[in-house]
């Protein structure tokens, strides 16, 4: 079972698990966070496939995680249902915990008591806070900047002690900027794009030399897939990212030289919660789940507004 399996990175990894020809219950409630209907249409070809079972259902209802358990015989979960946004949880952090946090215990707890006893969770480099360094999952320690950082801390300790109490197998995957086609609309390289191909100006919070390691979906989607497969024993946390940080200033001038249009940037203050820098070390993913990214961020970016061109072919083309 994939909870938020029809969000972004789910829908990939829903697309990866039928190409390998598994079966797979997507369970998600389609949050408004952003509209229902590009969810839908991130799940479309899985579900024609006819090894997908969609259930509408929110992670905080046990009832309808017992039934998606047990109806369907699951035997292992990826658990990405989230609330995402870092800014927005300093505004309004009360989801942050109501779905990060509740809404893991709830499915950690129909884990334990429904026999399913190998979990994957979505953690995030939220986690860290900024690091200079590259962050290391045994040594650098978890300073969250945001409430969704520290949801993601709070999921993580659940994890654990679910994983010691009740001998389930966890790994918790700490997912370092995802991004390729079907990224959230809220994200910087989705919003940078939009932006840029519809000539308004382009907020950059900072100088722009703010660094973000940006790993390309089917990467992220190679650790996942790797956590699920690799027999693990207890509790596991993995850093997911590529491990080459780019400049915001790179990242832009790589976008605008892909869509073949000058941006307009508009100078602002750095945001709080955001961190200057973020960079993973992988040795660990690497030695454990044999993780090798290797989409280069040049790569990544090209492939990512050529899905943005050829979607909004019409729009951009009637201007
Ligand atoms: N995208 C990234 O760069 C990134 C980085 C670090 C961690 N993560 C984590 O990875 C996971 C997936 O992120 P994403 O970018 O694909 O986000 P997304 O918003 O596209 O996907 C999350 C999905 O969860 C569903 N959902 C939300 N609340 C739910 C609930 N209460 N019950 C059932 N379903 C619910 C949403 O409808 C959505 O489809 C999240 O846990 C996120 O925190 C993402």
């Amino acid at each position: 079972m994939v909870t938020g399996g029809a969000g972004f990175i789910g829908s990939h990894l829903v697309e990866r698990l039928v190409e390998r020809g598994e079966r797979v219950v997507v369970l998600d409630n389609f949050d408004p966070y952003y509209p229902e209907a590009a969810k839908r249409s991130n799940i479309e070809r899985s579900l024609a496939s006819g090894l997908v079972t969609l259930v509408t259902g929110d992670v905080r209802d046990a009832e309808a995680l017992r039934a998606a358990i047990t109806d369907h015989g699951v035997t292992r979960v990826v658990h990405l249902a989230a609330r995402p946004g870092v800014r927005l949880s300093l505004e309004e952090p009360e989801p942050y915990l109501d779905i990060n946090v509740s809404g893991t215990l709830n499915l950690l707890k129909a884990c334990r008591d429904h026999g399913v006893r190998k979990v994957v969770f979505a953690s995030s480099s939220s986690v860290y806070g900024g690091t200079s360094q590259p962050a290391d999952e045994e040594t650098t320690p978890c300073r969250p900047l945001s409430p969704y950082g520290a949801s993601k801390v709070a999921g993580e300790a659940l994890c654990s002690s679910f994983a010691a109490s009740d001998g389930l197998d966890i790994v918790a995957l700490r997912f370092f900027t995802v991004y390729g086609p079907r990224q959230r609309p809220d994200m910087a390289i989705s919003r940078f794009t939009r932006m840029i191909a519809g000539g308004e100006e382009v907020p950059v919070y900072g100088d722009g030399t703010s660094q973000r390691d940006y790993t390309y979906v089917s990467d992220v989607i190679d650790g996942v897939v790797a956590a699920i497969d690799t027999p693990l024993r207890g509790y596991r946390v993995l850093n997911l990212g590529r491990g080459e940080p780019i400049v915001l200033r790179d990242l832009l001038n790589n976008l605008e030289t892909e869509i073949g249009r000058e941006a307009r940037l508009r100078h602002l203050p750095e945001q709080p919660g955001d961190p200057r820098s973020t960079c993973a070390d992988i040795s660990r993913a690497r030695a454990m789940l044999g993780y090798e990214p290797s989409v280069a961020a040049a790569d990544g970016v090209r492939l990512y507004t050529q899905w943005y061109l050829e979607m909004n072919r019409d729009r951009i083309g009637s201007r």
